[in-house]
């Protein structure tokens, strides 16, 4: 991603939650707000994938496959984080690399709650035009930092974070499009930042090649046949092994107290899917600061 372009992987994940909406996980899964984050243009992939005509043509096709595999993954991530949040119920939420997350809108249980939405300056002016007037539910602080470059840290500390006081940091599909030096130093300064009882949810990809071979062919197939690429411009930085990053949170005084692979947990969420190769690689894992 470049300093000043929006993510597009951001809209991609809103048009899975958007595609999954009252389709998958019915009962634990729900977020209508992703519709209407959309533009038009955006809404007419989903609209496909939700209508099951798959394309005949291969560029199109491979689009609805994309977006059809990208719903089955956020559903099951959707419903796996938002249990780890509720369960964990921490006065702060900071949410790093929100894109286009709804939760401080749609989740009761964040009512008045403080909560912090950490991402690129460019992704979050787009997110904040694209929301217009809606109001939250929870008490909304908008932080742009690039954790490339950016200070995490400062940056929270000016937006009004409490560190003294126990917070849960959710970092969902973030971590693949950092490097692990990057990965490493936000670990860091939310590690400063984490009074007893805090929460790291994170999500990351672990070393597949074939899922990474998989991934290549689509972008490929996309580009040659004219159709947009989600992924041209955020490439993926790194993968970890569950004990990498178990190591690294360790260093950093957080426990892992749970790692769970996506496709374990869409079976749990009885989220069958057509699309378990795309899921492979994907774990969630929730580390606390005991
Ligand atoms: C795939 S999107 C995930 C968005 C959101 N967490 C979700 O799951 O819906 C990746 C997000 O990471 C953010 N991101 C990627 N690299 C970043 C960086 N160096 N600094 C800040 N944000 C970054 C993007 O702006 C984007 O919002």
């Amino acid at each position: 991603m470049t300093e000043r372009a929006a993510s597009r992987t951001a809209v991609l994940v809103c048009q899975g939650r958007a595609v999954a909406d009252g389709r998958l996980g019915i009962g634990r899964f729900s977020d209508p707000l992703a519709t209407e984050l959309l533009t038009a243009p955006e809404r007419e992939l989903v609209d496909l994938v939700r209508s099951d005509a798959v394309p005949t043509s291969f560029g199109p096709r491979m689009e609805y496959e994309l977006l059809s595999a990208t719903a089955e993954v956020l559903a099951v991530r959707t419903i796996a984080i938002d249990d780890a949040v509720r369960a964990a119920a921490n006065p702060q939420l900071v949410i790093l690399g929100a894109g286009l997350d709804a939760r401080a809108w749609r989740m009761p249980e964040l009512r008045g709650t403080p909560v912090f939405e950490v991402d690129h300056r460019a992704s979050q002016a787009e997110k904040r035009a694209r929301l217009a007037d809606r109001e939250p539910v929870a008490d909304i602080h908008f932080v742009p930092v690039d954790f490339a470059t950016d200070s995490l840290a400062t940056a929270l500390t000016s937006a009004g974070h409490d560190e003294s006081r126990p917070t849960t940091w959710i970092w969902e599909g973030v971590v693949p499009y950092l490097t692990p030096a990057q990965v490493a130093e936000t670990v860091t300064a939310i590690a400063t930042r984490s009074a007893p009882a805090s929460r790291l949810i994170i999500t990351y990809p672990t070393p597949n090649r074939a899922y990474r071979y998989g991934r290549k062919v689509m972008q490929l197939i996309l580009t040659l046949s004219g159709r947009p690429n989600p992924m041209a411009r955020e490439p993926q930085r790194s993968t970890w092994t569950p004990e990498a990053i178990a190591t690294l949170l360790a260093a950093r005084d957080f426990t892992v107290t749970a790692d769970r692979d996506l496709e374990s947990l869409a079976a749990e969420a009885k989220i069958e899917g057509r699309h378990r190769s795309l899921r492979a690689d994907g774990h969630i894992l929730t580390a606390d600061r005991l």
